[in-house]
């Protein structure tokens, strides 16, 4: 998971590579570096640490001159974050820099190769495999297209490669399979990228590469072939959205923008989808027949993803009365799932090129279910992959921890529980019109939790919690997966130690765990399980447990009885009450990680994007 970047054009090429890669950092931040082309030769500069630090050692790219050139932004997956294993990498004669986002997963055979061929070895990557395998074919072949298509033979895993040669001062060639890489065309200039913010402020034409593309191009043309070197035609797609929505916008982080982005998120979301007074969806190609022959739901899918997949379990199994499994796309792959034409799998992604979720989706498709992805990434991998797609429209989502993308993946799942429940004939009238009224408002309601006053009282708790190592989230049903999620959040990006635990079963083991000064949130969202709730909620108080209880205001008086403190919700639908609970759980954490001084967009080791197994 790496975010690569390319430039030709007539402009100094290094800090254009750097501003890129500023936009890519989310997908990994461990070291970075550029190699820019000049009369001289290459011009390599590397480092280890975040993009800072190359910016600071190349002056913000001005002490490197020349108008062509490649970035890189690493997560390291082969070799420890360092100097030597940060892209580019050169082949051994120097004549070949190649940038990686992907792993070369049979490196070391053709490692093993290649040193029997004369090849020497400065990195532990699996990335400089590539660069000689490269050079290996190309000086046989003594042209770098004709060499690509051969080193793409011989090549398992994935890659996006941004590739120079030094016979080649005016051009560039990149390549694709399984992870992201898109071309940008600009007048008198023409980039490559991971993804579209890096190039969003030069150009708005842009080409998704299919898996085996390879673009070939100079400042002043574009060339795409197959992996077998045909020529291929591409129309440009025009980017709509603009690059304020990359943006932190006068927000002190990507987090707290993308908190405040979910109303318009999930307007953006809802809105189009519903048509007097009924959910239309359009880009499905399932037909009600099919619907109606589901016997099964799988919804497979990693990280808070899957967590919306949990609450997936409920609101569908409610709504439809068809039994729901969510699991995990890494498991999924490798359990055997027992999989038929009756059986619907639904992928959820933000990145449409998480890896585990990617291999899931082909398993399921080989096995003969259909698969249905709720995306956020137009054109990623497992956009086109799946058999169908539902875009969740909540633009580019920056902070490792997801926010607007995980409202809007849960908003698509409502959408899908009415339009399927209406065919089913398992909603009733009154329920559907109670059910799409309370959604069509969701947006307005989740703005209502997101005031000054709100904030600043959330803020307040997680000073009063900062110091907590173990952190108990207690919920029962629908709340039992939201706190999944509060959970991860807390974890992923303040590094505090929490578990979520279904509140009825905290009595068969977790509970030896509660001491004097425990802390424990509870979330009580479901009204009709409030009292049961409460009363686990006792039982961790008279163990000494210092309670942060989360429910509707409906019920304010109730829960001060028994809780410490407590943040409060604005009632809705039962099915859509998650939506909002976890609105206060994601300030909660990003107030906790801040006072820790965490770093709360990119939290260590972890990658937004990520496209490794
Ligand atoms: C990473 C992200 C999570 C995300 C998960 C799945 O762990 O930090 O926010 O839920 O990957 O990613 P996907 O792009 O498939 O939703």
């Amino acid at each position: 998971m790496c975010g690569i970047v390319g430039y030709i054009g007539a402009q100094q090429a290094a800090p254009i590579l750097l501003d890129g890669l500023s936009k890519l950092e989310y997908r990994g931040y461990d070291s970075a570096g550029v190699c820019v082309f000049s009369d001289t030769g290459f011009q390599v500069a590397k480092t280890k640490g975040r993009l800072a630090a190359l910016c600071e050692m190349t002056e913000n790219g001005t002490t490197i001159t020349g108008t062509l050139g490649i970035g890189h932004t690493r997560w390291a997956t082969h070799g420890a974050p360092s100097n030597e294993n940060s892209h580019p990498h050169l082949s051994t004669n120097g004549k070949i820099c190649v940038v990686h986002n992907g792993i070369i997963e049979n490196y070391l055979v053709l490692k093993e190769f290649l040193l029997a061929h004369g090849k020497t070895f400065f990195s532990d990557t699996d990335t400089e495999v590539a660069a000689n395998l490269l050079e290996y074919y190309y000086e046989q072949e003594g042209d770098l297209r004709a060499a690509a298509c051969r080193a793409v033979q011989d090549l398992s895993g994935s890659y996006a490669l941004g590739i120079l040669c030094t016979d080649y001062p005016d051009s560039m060639l990149a390549i694709k399979k399984d992870s992201p890489l898109i071309f940008g065309f600009g007048k008198g200039e023409n980039f490559i990228a991971s993804d579209v913010p890096a190039i969003l402020r030069y150009t708005r034409e842009v080409v998704y590469l299919n898996d085996g593309d390879m673009v070939e191009f100079t400042a002043n043309s574009v060339s795409f072939f197959d992996a077998q070197g045909n020529a291929l035609h591409k129309t440009p797609e025009h980017i709509t959205w603009e690059m304020s929505a990359a943006e932190k916008g006068g927000y002190p982080h990507f987090m707290m923008k993308e908190i405040h982005e979910q109303p318009k998120a999930l307007r953006d979301t809802i809105s189009p989808r519903i048509k007097d007074g009924r959910v239309v969806l359009n880009e499905l190609t399932l037909s009600p027949d099919y619907l109606r022959g589901v016997r099964r739901i799988y919804i497979v899918a990693c990280g808070s993803a899957y967590y919306v997949g949990c609450l997936g379990k409920y609101i569908l199994e409610k709504t439809c009365r068809i039994p729901v499994e969510p699991i995990l796309a890494s498991e999924f792959r490798y359990s055997e799932p027992v999989l038929g034409d009756d059986t619907l799998v639904i992928i959820i992604s933000q990145s449409g090129e998480t890896a585990d979720t990617l291999a899931a989706l082909r398993e399921a498709n080989t096995l003969g279910a259909r698969t249905l992805a709720i995306v956020n990434v137009v054109g990623s991998a497992i956009s086109k992959a799946a058999h169908d797609v539902i875009y969740t429209w909540a633009g580019p989502e920056i902070a490792v921890a997801t926010t607007k993308a995980y409202s809007t993946q849960l908003s698509v799942l409502y959408l899908i529980a009415l339009y399927m429940g209406d065919i089913l004939g398992t909603l009733s009238n009154e329920e559907y019109n109670t059910m799409l009224d309370a959604l069509i408002r969701l947006p307005d309601r989740l703005s209502e939790i997101l005031t000054e006053e709100n904030l600043a009282s959330i803020k307040a708790m997680a000073d009063e919690c900062k110091d907590h190592h173990d952190v108990f989230f207690i919920g029962r049903n629908l709340d039992s997966a939201t706190c999944l999620e509060g959970s991860l959040k807390l974890k992923e990006i303040a590094y505090v130690h929490s578990e979520a635990y279904a509140a009825g079963e905290l009595k068969h083991g977790p509970i030896s765990l509660i001491e004097n000064n425990t802390l424990v949130i509870a979330v009580a969202g479901v009204s009709t399980l409030f009292e049961k709730t409460m009363s686990n909620v006792k039982e961790v108080k008279a163990r000494g447990a210092k309670v942060l209880g989360l429910t509707t205001v409906n019920f304010k008086e109730e829960i001060e009885k028994t809780v410490d403190r407590c943040l409060l919700v604005p009632q809705t639908h039962p099915l859509l009450q998650p939506s909002l609970n976890v609105v206060p759980l994601q300030i909660f954490s990003y107030y906790v990680a801040l006072v820790r001084g965490c770093d709360v967009d990119k939290p260590r080791n972890l990658a937004k994007s990520v496209t490794v197994e």
